[in-house]
C-alpha cells in the first residue's frame, strides 16, 4: 500500500513551482495520460502544509438545487478539494480530480456509504452493486454481464427503436404533449420493465424513487424515505419467481441465486439497484435532450439534417446537465488532491455536474450548449472506471431511438406552457415538459 498519493490527474490551471512539472503546462495532457491517474507523490515538504479551504454552500438547499452552476463555478474557482461545513463532506468539483477519483477505487469507497445521510446508508442493504466494492462489486455486476453487453443491447435496437417510432407517432399527431411524462417516462419504463420482466402495471410502485434518499438527511430525504421503503416492499413481497418474464433480467439474478452465484438475500438489493438507476436516470436525461433542443432551434435543425447524430446530442446534453449531479463515497487512505490534503475516512462527494461544466476541460464554451462539440462523450455523468454505469449502452440506445424519431416526425419542437423540474437531493430533469410540435407532413407512416 502506497502511503502517500497524489489524486490529482492534472491540474490545468497551471502548474506550482515545483508541485506536477510533468503534468500542468498542457491543456489537453490528462487525455495523453492512462487511465489510472493516481501517481505516488514524495511526502510534502513540511515547509508546505496542506491547504483547507472550505465552503459554506449546501448544495442541497432549493436555490442550488434550481440552479447549481454559480455555486459549481465558486467551488471550481476556490480549488480541487473544498470542505463543505455544511455537509461535513469534501467537494471535488473539477473534471479531473472527479475522473482520476472514479478511475482508481482504491481511492474513493462506496462500500456500505453512498448517501450523506447515515440513515440512508443504514437503510442500503447488502447487494446494492452501488454500495460495494473490490470482489464482491465485480461478483454482483457480473450477473447480468451478458444481458448489458453490446450484442445484447444491439439485439434490442430495432425494438427500442419501434417502439420509440410508433409513440412519437401517436404524440406529434396531437401537437402538444407532455415530453418528460408521456414521451420519456413512458417510452423508458416500458423498456426497463420489459428488459426485467415486470408487467407494465408495476410502472407506479417503481417509478420515482431512483435516488430518493441519496443526499444528506433533509426534508427532501424525509419525504422520499417511505416511497423507497415501498419499492423494496414491493421487490421483497410481490416480485416472485414466478411473477417475472423467463429469460428476463430478474430471471437471471434469481437464477444466479440458485447457481449460488450470489445469496438469495442479495437478489431484489441487486435487481432494485438497476431499476432505480436505470430509470429515472435515463428519463431525466431524454427530458433534459429535449429541453435543450427546443431552446435550441438551430441545433434540432441539425439533427434533422444530419450535421449532428443523436448520440452526440444525448452525449453533450448529459455534459450539460448531468441527470446525477453528485456521487458520494469515502476516501480509503490520506489522499492529497493539488495541495489539499483529506484525512482517510472522510466523505468525499464527486460533482458530475460540475465536471460537466469545468472550463479547464470545456474551455471558454462549457456553459454553452453546443451538440457539435467533438468530445462530449468524455463526460463523467455516466461515471467512469469500475463504477462506469451498468446500463450506459442501453442508456444512449433509448435516447437514441426517442430523439431520432422526434427529429422525423416533426419539423419544429418548441416549448409550451411551464416545464417544472423534478426535484431532488441528487437527479436533476424534468417533471414536466410541455412540447409544442409541429408535425412533418411527409411522415404520416
Ligand atoms: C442517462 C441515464 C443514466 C445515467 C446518467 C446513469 C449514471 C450512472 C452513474 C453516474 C453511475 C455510477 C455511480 C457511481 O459513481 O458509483 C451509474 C451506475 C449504475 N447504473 Fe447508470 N445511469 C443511467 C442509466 C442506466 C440504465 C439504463 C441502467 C440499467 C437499466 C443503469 C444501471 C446502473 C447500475 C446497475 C449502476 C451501478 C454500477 C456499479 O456500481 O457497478 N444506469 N449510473
Amino acid at each position: 500500500m502506497r502511503p502517500d498519493l497524489d489524486v490529482l490527474a492534472g491540474h490545468h490551471d497551471g502548474a506550482r513551482a515545483g508541485r506536477c512539472p510533468t503534468q500542468a503546462p498542457l491543456p489537453d495532457l490528462l487525455f495523453a495520460l492512462p487511465d489510472n491517474l493516481i501517481v505516488p507523490r514524495p511526502s510534502p515538504s513540511p515547509r508546505k502544509r496542506p491547504r483547507m479551504t472550505t465552503s459554506s454552500i449546501d448544495l442541497f438547499c432549493d436555490a442550488t438545487l434550481a440552479d447549481p452552476y454559480p455555486r459549481y463555478a465558486e467551488l471550481r474557482a476556490q480549488g480541487s478539494a473544498i470542505h463543505l461545513t455544511e455537509h461535513d463532506a469534501w467537494a471535488l468539483p473539477r473534471y479531473a480530480d472527479v475522473r482520476a477519483a472514479l478511475t482508481d477505487p482504491r481511492v474513493v469507497s462506496s462500500l456500505d456509504d453512498i448517501a450523506l445521510a447515515p440513515e440512508a446508508d443504514r437503510d442500503t442493504p447488502a447487494g446494492t452493486v452501488l454500495a460495494c466494492d473490490g470482489p464482491d462489486h465485480a461478483r454482483l455486476r457480473r450477473v447480468l454481464s451478458r444481458q448489458r453487453a453490446r450484442p445484447a443491447t444491439d439485439a434490442l435496437t430495432a425494438d427500442v427503436h419501434r417502439r420509440a417510432d410508433m409513440l412519437v407517432r401517436e404524440l406529434v399527431e396531437r401537437e402538444t404533449f407532455d415530453a418528460a411524462r408521456d414521451l420519456a417516462q413512458t417510452l423508458v419504463a416500458d423498456v426497463v420493465l420489459d428488459l426485467m420482466g415486470l408487467p407494465a402495471t408495476t410502472r407506479d410502485s417503481l417509478i420515482g424513487n431512483a435516488a430518493a434518499t441519496f443526499g444528506p438527511a433533509n426534508g427532501r430525504y424525509a419525504a422520499a424515505r417511505p416511497a423507497a421503503a415501498a419499492m423494496f416492499a414491493f421487490l421483497n413481497d410481490v416480485v416472485t419467481p414466478d411473477v417475472v418474464r423467463p429469460g428476463s433480467w430478474l430471471a437471471t439474478t434469481y437464477t444466479a441465486a440458485d447457481a449460488s452465484g450470489i445469496t438469495r438475500e442479495e437478489v431484489v438489493p441487486l435487481m432494485s439497484t438497476y431499476i432505480t438507476a436505470g430509470m429515472d436516470t435515463t428519463i431525466h436525461g431524454i427530458s433534459t435532450a429535449i429541453h435543450l433542443l427546443a431552446a435550441h432551434p438551430g441545433q434540432f435543425a441539425s439533427l434533422r439534417n444530419r450535421r449532428v447524430t443523436a448520440d452526440r446530442v444525448f452525449h453533450e446534453a448529459l455534459r450539460f446537465d448531468a441527470p446525477i449531479q453528485a456521487f458520494e463515497g469515502r476516501v480509503t487512505r490520506d489522499v492529497t488532491v493539488d495541495d489539499t490534503r483529506i484525512p482517510s475516512g472522510e466523505r468525499v462527494l464527486l460533482l458530475y455536474g460540475s465536471a460537466g461544466r469545468d472550463e479547464r476541460r470545456w474551455g471558454e464554451s462549457a456553459d454553452r450548449f453546443d451538440a457539435h462539440r467533438p468530445d462530449s462523450d468524455r463526460h463523467l455523468a455516466l461515471g467512469a472506471g469500475p463504477d462506469l454505469c451498468a446500463g450506459n449502452t442501453l442508456a444512449v440506445l433509448q435516447a437514441r431511438a426517442v430523439l431520432t424519431a422526434l427529429a422525423r416526425r416533426c419539423t419544429r419542437i418548441r416549448p409550451t406552457g411551464t416545464a417544472e423540474r423534478a426535484v431532488n437531493n441528487v437527479l436533476r430533469g424534468w417533471e414536466r415538459l410541455p412540447l409544442d410540435v409541429t408535425p412533418d407532413g411527409r411522415r404520416t407512416a
